[in-house]
């Protein structure tokens, strides 16, 4: 007898992507998920690449972010709407999906919220490496929300930051933080401004979300040797820097295409010069040429960390073997015969019916399906 070919795709919960972090540990993660970044972004004419594309809508964006090479597909569903946190939901939710190319199987699904949050971190660190002065120990984090202690821990694990100093308009964001970090080494700095925690910074990371043109950095708060590290200005009216503050800057972006629509570049012109990070990595451009130089990733968040972080995520859930497979996709003896699946001599229901007594009816299949005589 023919078998169906099997096609099982392995899903990752939330609760398995925070499993694999505390099996782990947070230093171990962020170490792991930066190499997969770099060897990735070493690969970067490998790719596949495109500007996400984003739906617009009056209070936030929902986009798409696919990207591909020869072997694997990767896209990732992720929103951004600053106000949900008032109604509870959280600001940036996401998940996606690991594909196979040669045949198309979906091959691993994910939450990506929790996961976005340690990619985001993990590329911002990656970068800072290369741009900040290597003799960084103090880091200004304005905006306190759901990224900001990975973006403090990573900054931790891999810069050797020792000290961070909050401001976030919403004071009890910041208590938050500082709870959920006392146990680290960390020296925390509760700072009555935007002013007051960037002054005598080495490292400037804004990780607010406003969907406005905002300017949390303006040029009169950097100082010679500053790297700014600008993640929450990632939409087309959703920024943090005043324009004068790319312009004193070298600007070091993802993916020049999509920066230019979505990061704090949107207020410069077409013309105005930045490097894709890529060629830092790849030793074909220069990172920080000087230690007065003030250096700027203007992070939007691009495919291809995703795609880094898909791939840390299986790889760890099946070292540990946490995660479940699931049936995504029919498997079929005749793949020509998909009706087989819902066909009255074939179709076995496996839900279990509860109450019988409350279930409808069960319509028949086709609508001209005729009685069968007695
Ligand atoms: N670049 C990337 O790859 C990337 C990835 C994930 C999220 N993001 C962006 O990062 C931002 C933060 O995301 P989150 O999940 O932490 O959101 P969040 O809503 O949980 O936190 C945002 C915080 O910013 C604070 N804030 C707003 N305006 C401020 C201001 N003017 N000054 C100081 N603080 C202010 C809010 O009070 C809130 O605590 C969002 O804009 C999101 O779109 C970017």
């Amino acid at each position: 007898m023919q078998l169906p070919q099997l096609v099982q795709t392995q899903f990752l919960s939330v609760h398995d992507a925070a499993n694999v972090i505390h099996k782990i540990g947070l230093k171990t993660v962020f170490t792991r998920l930066a190499d997969y970044i770099r060897a990735d972004y070493l690969r970067w004419h490998d790719f596949e690449k495109c500007a996400r594309v984003a739906n617009h809508s009056t209070d936030g964006v929902i986009e798409l972010m696919p990207i591909s090479d020869a072997n694997s597909y990767a896209f990732k569903y992720v929103n951004g709407h600053p106000k949900n946190t008032i109604n509870g939901l959280p600001c940036v939710m996401a998940f996606g999906v690991l594909a196979d190319v040669a045949t198309g199987i979906p091959e691993f699904l994910s939450e990506l919220t929790l996961s976005t949050a340690l990619r985001t971190a993990a590329m911002s660190a990656v970068a800072a490496q290369e741009l900040a002065r290597p003799d960084s120990k103090t880091m200004a984090l304005i905006g306190n929300g759901a990224q900001s202690e990975f973006q403090a821990l990573a900054f931790h694990y891999l810069l050797g930051i020792e000290e961070i100093r909050l401001f976030d308009t919403d004071p009890k964001a910041t208590e938050k933080l500082i709870a959920n970090l006392q146990s680290t080494a960390l020296r925390l700095k509760v700072c009555s401004s935007i002013a007051e925690a960037v002054r005598g910074a080495n490292i400037a990371t804004t990780v607010t979300a406003d969907k406005t043109n905002a300017a949390i950095l303006t040029a009169d708060l950097i100082e010679p040797g500053m790297h700014i590290n600008g993640v929450g200005g990632d939409c087309p009216g959703k920024t943090e820097l005043h324009p004068d503050v790319l312009r004193r800057s070298a600007v070091f972006v993802e993916y020049e295409p999509q920066t230019r629509i979505e990061g704090d570049l949107q207020h410069l012109p077409a013309d105005f010069a930045v490097t894709e990070f890529w060629q830092v990595l790849a030793r074909q451009a220069p990172g920080r040429r000087d230690a007065d130089q003030i250096t700027l990733f203007d992070s939007v968040g691009f495919a291809l960390q995703d795609y880094s972080a898909l791939r840390f995520m299986r790889d760890a859930a099946r070292e540990l073997g946490l995660g479940q497979l699931v049936s995504l996709i029919p498997e079929l003896v005749n793949p020509k015969d998909l009706f087989v699946l819902i066909h009255p001599d074939t179709h076995v229901n496996q839900e279990p019916h509860r109450d019988e007594a409350s279930q409808p009816a069960v319509a028949p299949l086709l609508a001209d399906t005729l009685p069968v005589p007695a």
